[in-house]
């Protein structure tokens, strides 16, 4: 029987355009589960029309334990690998109160939860999904560097990473840690500032910044490589399992990227 991936948070930002990855580059079967809180079924619709009997959807929240146990309980010995990318993604809104509990909730426990039932469930091969946020600031860091989350969301993505822990000889685990995403995907997500600055330029609206902003370094990855990072790391998790990495396409100050732009509209307007 053919095998599948399960890929949490499959609707959104980040997933759609693996699922996409996956859908064109492989010839895996894939179970999107999401409970559709920022994820959206036209997303993901396309995709599953495009390549009939490839996408299952599972509409599922992480939370809930029973399901997910049920999932791959039904599946076990046809899930083999799990990519999982589900979570609350906004990373300052997590500092409210409220929003806090959530955070650590979904990104933290249903998080290891999941993990724990892949391997009891024989999946052979996980990605977890985590931040560069957890370092709080800088540039050129390496994976050792000190970790200083200024969100709840970065505090629960380290601590997450408990989940390296489950590594052995039959479950294999990896932790990526992206920078900030930018680049198109069917669901697509302006929340970062090159994808804003572009969709504003393409509709010709202002953009405001913070001055005191402009200057500091931010870690950008597009999704492309990301994808080919989560592949990457699908393909050789034999050598990397046990560990967490940065995965980081460039560093870029808003300064730069805005006068990327005025460099790009002086030259169409030409
Ligand atoms: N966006 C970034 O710049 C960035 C940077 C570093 C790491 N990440 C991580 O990458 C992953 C994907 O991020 P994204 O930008 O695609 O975000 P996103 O919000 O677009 O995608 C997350 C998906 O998870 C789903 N989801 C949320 N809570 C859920 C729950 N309780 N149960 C089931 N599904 C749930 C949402 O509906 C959404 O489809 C996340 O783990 C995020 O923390 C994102």
């Amino acid at each position: 029987m053919a095998k599948k991936i399960l890929v949490t948070g499959g609707a959104g930002y980040l997933g759609t355009r693996f699922v996409e990855h996956l859908l064109k580059d492989t010839d895996r079967s894939i179970i999107v589960l999401d409970n559709f809180s920022r994820g959206r079924y036209n997303f993901i619709g396309p995709l599953k029309r495009k390549y009939p009997g490839r996408i299952e959807i599972a509409p599922i929240d992480i939370r809930d334990s029973n399901h997910v146990e049920e999932l791959l309980k039904k599946n076990q010995g046809q899930i083999d690998e799990v990519v999982h990318l589900a979570a609350i993604v906004d990373a300052f809104s997590t500092n409210r109160e409220g929003k806090d509990v959530e955070c650590m909730a979904v990104n933290r426990d249903a998080a290891i939860k999941l993990a724990e039932l892949a391997k009891k469930y024989r999946v052979k091969k996980y990605v977890h999904t985590s931040t560069v946020s957890l370092y709080s600031q800088g540039e050129n860091l390496t994976e050792d560097a000190d970790k200083k989350p200024l969100s709840t969301y970065g505090k629960a993505k380290h601590e997450s990473e408990k989940v390296l822990g489950l590594a052995d000889d039959n479950f294999k685990i990896v932790a990526l840690r992206p920078a900030t995403f930018v680049g198109w995907s069917p669901g697509f997500a302006t929340q970062t500032i090159i994808n804003l600055a572009c969709a504003r330029a393409a509709y010709d609206i202002p953009l405001q910044v913070f001055d005191t902003a402009l200057e500091g370094n931010k870690s950008y990855l597009y999704l492309g490589d990301h994808c080919k990072a989560m592949q990457f790391a699908l393909d050789n998790i034999d050598k990397i399992s046990g560990q967490a990495l940065n995965v980081v396409s460039f560093h870029a100050t808003q300064n730069s990227i805005i006068n990327h732009k005025a460099r790009a509209q002086k030259r169409s307007a030409f």
